[in-house]
């Protein structure tokens, strides 16, 4: 199948162009589009069939459910059994925007859509052009992120076509995404209201609407005994082809270990890359260095996150030493990508005598 990238213009929106693609979704064909945090891989979330090609284009295991997208508000009151006052003030709050909120499922939505389970994802995107081509393709768009299952979800319309050129029709290219980390998710079904994935909308966001909230404690400790309660959490994730270990400590004892580590890699012959700042880039000797922005710019660090872990692919980076981002209001989202691209590989140092 030949894939075609169309470019719309996000202030001046192609109505024919969006109808063609809408067109595509009602005749029960796939997808991708822009969102302000990734790029989604959309089919009608109605149609079980639609799911099912979700699934074999990003060679996802079925049971790993997909998001609902949808593009007004009074869209939602269909696909659950109940829209209760909390939900209604989320949906104020942070609607259109990168909030996911589960919640209990209607018999409107196939349990192909919802990978079996009797609970519904549902998101509205704030993306002018995801907004125009959900409406175009009759309301319900079921996404996931447009990338083949286990790589990084892609920012740019470039990465859809890495992963998915040849097996679906269409790609909407609305320039880079905005947020460059999946949305939120919020469990609403049960008892105190839970965050299953961290995102842009923070715990400290959402306690300013909601009288309480909760983190999954599998996200917190990765060694935790509880399977996360978001099935796409439990997999290996987000990860580039090289190997990837995250060193944390005091900054001049991270760079010094990371040069350690690199120059024992290379002597094995290894393809060796770094992930730093730009504060710290300059200190590096490796194959490739690579900034993800000033470090106290932490929107910029989740921004370029994913775009570099992919470019050290391209380039045949065989091993990838990364600093760490914690802090911040994003430094929980961000690290929650990092850890799991690594496979948890953390190296601790401790720090240098003048740091003391
Ligand atoms: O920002 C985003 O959310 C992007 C864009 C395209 O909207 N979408 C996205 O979808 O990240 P995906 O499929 O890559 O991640 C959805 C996550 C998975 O971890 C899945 O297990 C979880 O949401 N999820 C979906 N439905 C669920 C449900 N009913 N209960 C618990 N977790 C659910
Ligand atoms: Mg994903």
């Amino acid at each position: 199948m030949e894939t075609r990238i169309l470019k719309i213009n996000s202030e001046d929106i192609d109505g024919e162009a969006i109808e063609k693609a809408g067109a595509l979704i009602r005749e029960g064909e796939l997808v991708a589009f822009p969102t302000e945090t990734v790029y989604g891989l959309g089919g009608d979330a109605l149609n079980p069939e639609a799911s099912r090609k979700i699934y074999r284009a990003k060679g996802r295991p079925s049971d790993n459910p997909l998001i609902v997208h949808i593009s007004r508000f009074e869209d939602l009151k269909p696909l659950v059994k109940e829209v209760t006052e909390d939900v209604g003030r989320l949906m104020e709050a942070f609607w259109p925007g990168p909030l996911t909120l589960i919640l209990k499922k209607s018999g409107l939505v196939p349990e192909e859509t919802t990978g079996g389970l009797p609970t519904v994802a549902v998101r509205m995107p704030s993306h002018p052009v995801a907004l125009s081509f959900i409406a175009a393709a009759g309301g319900y768009v079921a996404a996931p992120s447009a990338n083949v299952s286990g790589r990084p979800s892609p920012t740019k319309a470039v990465h859809v076509m890495e992963d998915l050129g040849g097996r679906i029709p269409l790609i909407l290219d609305g320039d880079d995404s905005q947020i460059g980390l999946e949305s939120t998710i919020l469990d609403m079904t049960a008892g105190v209201p839970t965050i299953l994935r961290p995102g842009y909308i923070t715990q400290d966001m959402l306690q300013k609407v909601l009288d309480q909230v909760e983190t999954d404690p599998s996200l917190l400790r990765p060694d935790c005994k509880e399977p996360p309660r978001a099935p796409g959490m439990r997999y290996r994730h987000y990860a580039p082809r090289g190997e990837l270990t995250v060193v944390e400590g005091a900054p001049a004892a991270v760079i010094a270990c990371i040069n350690d580590l690199t120059r024992k890699a290379r002597s094995e012959g290894k393809r060796t890359g770094v992930l730093g700042t730009k504060e710290t880039e300059k200190e590096y000797a490796a194959d490739s260095i690579k900034s993800v922005g000033e470090r106290r710019d932490e929107e910029a660090i989740a921004r370029n996150l994913y775009r570099l872990l992919r470019e050290f692919d391209e380039e045949g980076t065989d091993v990838i030493f990364s600093e760490s981002f914690h802090g911040g209001s994003l430094g929980q989202a961000v690290m929650n990508r990092l850890l799991k691209a690594a496979g948890y590989r953390v190296h601790k140092v401790h720090s240098l005598k003048s740091e003391e």
